[in-house]
């Protein structure tokens, strides 16, 4: 199948012409080798969806890590109903998982747990069972509001001291907003008693431009593809 130039959605490089995405992520890969947590944050359509499902490939394909991209999205909406916010979640991680690991690193199935505790313990029963260090990419965080969203944060906040053994080695929240936001958009700090609403993490990123010798690599493979959109020497403003 030919490839297009992709403007629906995250890339994929089987079926789209794509820059290189690990490259714009330049400190993660030191981030995710120390242990640690973080937040990266940038605008809408700026590719960090791909750029985090790019990056887990090659992490779980070293060997080192068992990485996976994950998305709160399915909590959208359900400002107040934590359980049934969870429950939604578990099932769109079993998904992806099944989608995106091979057969091998797949999550053990999620044990009972009560409201507010469902999201901790998969992470908690996963990480015990993964094959390698588990890393995992929370995509969507702000789609998540009010009581489900500082649910998530907290049950995060509360196995972070136990990985890696009892919760993910690295995870990251991946968003459109800073984490010192978070507290604005989920009514205030005052629920969570404390005046950071993830104040484990290490870093606040946000995502690199992409580079020009990254537009002229794509194209210069479009042209050798066949017959062009593009006059040769020049780039489409990606
Ligand atoms: N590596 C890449 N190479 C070429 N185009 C890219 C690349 N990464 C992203 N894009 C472009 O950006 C668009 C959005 O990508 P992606 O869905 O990954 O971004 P996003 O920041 O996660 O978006 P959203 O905020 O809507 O979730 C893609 O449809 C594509 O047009
Ligand atoms: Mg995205």
């Amino acid at each position: 199948m030919t490839r297009t130039f992709n403007t629906g959605g995250p890339c994929n490089p089987a079926d789209h012409y794509m820059l290189p995405s690990i490259e714009r992520l330049p400190m993660v890969q030191q981030l995710i080798d120390q242990k640690l947590y973080f937040v990266l944050h940038a605008p809408r359509q700026t590719g960090k969806t791909t750029a985090f499902v790019t990056l887990a490939e090659a992490l779980t394909n070293s060997g080192q890590y068992t990485a996976v991209l994950l998305s709160v999205e399915p909590g959208d909406g359900l400002r107040d109903d934590v359980g049934q916010a969870e429950a939604a979640i578990l099932r769109e991680w079993t998904e992806s998982a099944r989608e995106d690991l091979p057969q091998t690193m797949q999550p053990p199935a999620w044990s009972e747990a009560p409201a507010g505790a469902q999201i901790r313990t998969a992470l908690a029963d996963w990480s015990r069972s993964a094959q390698g260090r588990l890393v995992v990419f929370i995509d969507e965080i702000d789609s998540l509001q009010d009581q489900v969203l500082i649910g998530v944060l907290r049950q995060i906040r509360a196995g972070y001291r136990h990985r890696p053994n009892a919760f993910p080695w690295s995870l990251a929240l991946i968003g459109m907003r800073n984490v010192r936001d978070y507290k604005v958009a989920s009514g205030g700090s005052k629920r969570l008693h404390t005046s950071s609403p993830f104040n484990i993490k290490a870093e606040s990123l946000t995502l690199a431009n992409f580079r020009r010798r990254g537009r002229h690599a794509v194209c210069a493979t479009h042209h050798r593809d066949g017959p062009s959109l593009y006059p040769r020497g020049q780039s489409p403003g990606v």
